[in-house]
């Protein structure tokens, strides 16, 4: 069932929903999320359950302020306070070290918890009603079905869940893309997912060199939203430069072999257009994350059997829409 989160009556049902144990589909700015009450075990399996996901895959939890990360988190790191200051409320997941008695279940058992504090309005009116409450914090991983392409509106939300998941309709979400996921537990920002905000963006304001996780001596923390294979569409990506692009499309003017085409680039392309779907992407690094996920949803939904992608630019502006494509073309 969808509701209009500007309606504050909307907000209250869905924060006695959390209280009560059961999933709330909610807007942040980010990507929608699969949201139950972090505090509950119980409420936090039904999550799992729902989305087919490993209950060893830890989940981010939701916080209505910085003065929510003193329930869940044991210590947070001077720089990790930094970040807080700078990015929240916003599109930023840290990941500190756990209080060891609240959110073992949300954490998949680690020893560390992942929390945000999201700046959609009807997020952050959820968490304060929840808050009232009892509800410290709400875990929600991006609300679609295990290794497929994350929710942008309560329309998607609703495509994956059915109707009676309680969705509050927050409009199409600005970011588009997942939050940034910073691993604050080992000294120095480690950078596990990229996302809006950027590595010159986290340098700038720890005072620190951004490591990648592959730099760790130890492995990093599971992270479903790290496995290689990610994202995924139904039809099958391919990643092409430009020119490899038109290459392929004129081959294909000349030898079509029935497949169904979906095209989506930043150049302007001679494209067959009987045999393929074209669809510009934005040059705006911004713009392209926002809408990404819901092309490629919407090239599901017109039955193609292949999306063949420009390959964004190199630059860190990019490198979240990059990410998530090089995902969903790696399965
Ligand atoms: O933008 C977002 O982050 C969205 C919205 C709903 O907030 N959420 C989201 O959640 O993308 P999910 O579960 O699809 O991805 C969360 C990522 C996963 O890769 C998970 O493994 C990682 O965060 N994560 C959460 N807690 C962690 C922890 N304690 N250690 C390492 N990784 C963690
Ligand atoms: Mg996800």
């Amino acid at each position: 069932m969808i509701l209009d989160g500007r309606d504050p009556t909307s907000v209250s049902t869905a924060a006695q929903a959390l209280r009560a144990g059961e999933l709330v589909g909610l807007p942040t700015e980010t990507v929608y999320g699969l949201g139950a009450d972090a505090g509950s075990d119980a409420a936090v399996a039904k999550i799992f359950a729902a989305k087919g996901r490993p209950s060893d895959h830890p989940l981010i939890v939701h916080v209505a302020d910085a003065s929510g990360v003193a329930h869940f988190a044991r210590e947070v790191p001077a720089f990790a306070h930094k970040l807080m200051q700078a990015f929240w409320p916003g599109p930023l997941t840290l990941i500190l070290p756990r209080h060891p008695d609240v959110g073992a279940a949300a954490a998949g058992g680690q020893d560390s918890i992942g929390l945000r504090c999201p700046a959609h309005p009807m997020a952050q009116a959820l968490l304060l009603a929840a808050r009232t409450l009892g509800v410290h914090g709400v875990a929600a991983p991006s609300a679609n079905q295990f290794g497929r392409v994350s929710p942008t509106t309560a329309a998607h939300v609703q495509g994956e869940f059915g109707d009676n998941l309680l969705i509050l309709d927050g409009g199409s979400c600005e970011v588009g893309i997942e939050s940034t996921i910073i691993d604050c537990t080992r000294g120095a920002p480690v950078l596990l997912r990229p996302g809006r905000i950027t590595r010159e963006q986290i340098e700038a304001t720890s005072g620190q060199r951004l490591r990648d996780k592959e730099e760790l001596a130890a492995p990093a923390p599971r992270a479903s939203g790290t496995l290689e294979a990610h994202y995924a569409p139904k039809a099958k990506v391919r990643l092409m430069e430009g020119r490899a692009l038109q290459t392929a499309l004129d081959v294909l003017g000349k030898d079509f072999d029935g497949a169904t085409i979906a095209v989506y680039a930043r150049s302007m392309l001679r494209v067959p257009s009987a045999q393929a779907l074209y669809r510009r992407m934005p040059d705006d690094a911004a713009a392209a994350a926002q809408q990404l996920f819901a092309v490629l949803r919407d090239f599901d939904a017109q039955g193609v059997n292949l999306i063949w992608v420009e390959t964004p630019p190199e630059t860190s502006d990019w490198e979240g829409v990059r990410d998530r494509l090089q995902r969903a073309a790696a399965s």
